[in-house]
């Protein structure tokens, strides 16, 4: 998921140049967010996830909260299982239909909610938007391919032996996710902006090059920046990963949560205050109990006054099981039943499919192949 990222990634945009593009793309960001609570109708949100596994607590606060509440206000919004994507930086593939279908359990029991326009679909599954790489490949260039910065640190991070093609071409399929529905939103975290510029550029050519003047059949789509600070693992590294056994899935039982929540790191000291600054860990503990509490963490801080490390990590465990519960109780539910995973995919790929289809229609028209 994007924002695991995030922080790794926070150097790329260092540079004065990308410091400016991201400060724009946060006002944007803020604009549209604005705009959403008054006209939801007049976008759509299209985000997706790589099948890679179970999520857990970082991606629930970090996206899947914010994606049902963009949802609620009545957002058209379609979540997109980047089935083919995953391979370009994934070399196993034996297990990607069982996280497909473990995905989509977790959006149903944060509440997304399938409907006439609520879809959860993968990619793969949606040929005409798939088409759409083939023109999109002829409207950017290999060195603009090549320097991505995002591209650029997965390769560095990757454990593949040969750099596959797919790795510098999949933000042009993240183009064609995004543009085959018209998706005008996108909600993702900041390691992603480079992609969402790649999607906008093709946008901008493609109606330039293909559309007649003031008929573009392809928005400008705004990435959506997300609020939410970042949370860090629990034994204090700036990365939540499963990988690093650093989390809280949400698929875990209340022991548990409660069992890795007690190896979570802390300090000796035995007064809890909230100082991010010279308490890292603490502080990082005490904002997750604030995500689910909505206290504020200071606050949290002084009603745990001397309770020291134990404490906390009690406070910890208590506000998250309470608050996943529901969660937990629905994903129990979905996972015996197959069947209606399977359904809510297939129909979700019906209802995408449709919409690609008369892209892909528009598209032809315009690049005068149509026969
Ligand atoms: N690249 C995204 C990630 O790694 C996943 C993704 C695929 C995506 N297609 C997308 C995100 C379209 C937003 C929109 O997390």
């Amino acid at each position: 998921m994007a924002e695991e990222t995030n922080v790794s990634n926070e150097t790329n945009y260092s540079e004065p140049n990308d410091n400016a593009s991201f400060l724009a793309a946060v006002e944007r960001s803020k604009k549209v967010e604005a705009d959403i609570l008054v006209n939801p109708k007049k976008y759509r949100v299209l985000t997706g996830d790589r099948p890679t596994g179970r999520l857990h607590i970082g991606h629930y606060f970090g996206s899947l909260q914010n994606r049902v509440r963009l949802q609620n206000l009545g957002v058209p919004t379609m979540i997109l299982i980047a089935d083919y994507q995953v391979l370009t930086d994934h070399d196993a593939f034996d297990k990607i239909a069982e996280n497909t279908r473990q995905l989509a359990i977790d959006y149903l029991a944060a509440g997304i909610v399938p409907g006439d326009d609520v879809m959860i679909f993968p990619h793969s599954y949606i040929p005409e938007a798939n088409q759409l790489m083939l023109p999109f490949l002829t409207l950017v260039s290999n060195s603009e391919l090549s320097r991505n910065p995002t591209v650029k640190d997965e390769i560095q991070k990757s454990e593949l032996s040969v750099i596959n093609a797919g790795m510098y071409t999949y933000p042009v399929h993240q183009a064609c996710d995004i543009l085959f529905c018209k998706g005008n939103v996108v909600p993702v975290g900041k390691d992603q902006l480079p992609h969402l510029e790649i999607t906008a550029n093709i946008a901008r050519r493609f109606n330039k090059k293909f559309c007649k003047k003031g008929e573009p059949i392809f928005p400008i789509p705004t990435a959506l920046l997300s609020k939410t600070p970042m949370i860090q693992g629990l034994d204090g590294s700036k990365k939540m990963s499963k990988s690093l056994g650093n989390t809280v899935m949400l698929s875990a039982t209340a022991d548990e949560t409660a069992k890795l929540i007690k190896k979570a790191k802390t300090d000796t000291e035995r007064l809890i205050t909230y100082d991010p600054e010279n308490r890292p860990e603490v502080a990082n503990l005490l904002r997750i109990i604030s995500l689910c509490t909505n206290e504020e963490p200071s606050a949290i801080a002084e009603r745990l006054g001397e309770g020291g490390g134990g404490a906390l990590k009690n406070a910890l465990t208590e506000a998250l099981n309470e608050t996943l519960r529901p969660l937990r109780e629905k994903r129990a539910q979905l996972e015996k039943e197959p069947e209606y995973i399977r359904q809510v995919l297939l129909s979700g790929a019906e209802k995408a499919r449709a919409i690609a289809e008369q892209t892909l229609k528009e598209v032809r028209r315009a690049m005068n192949m149509e026969i």
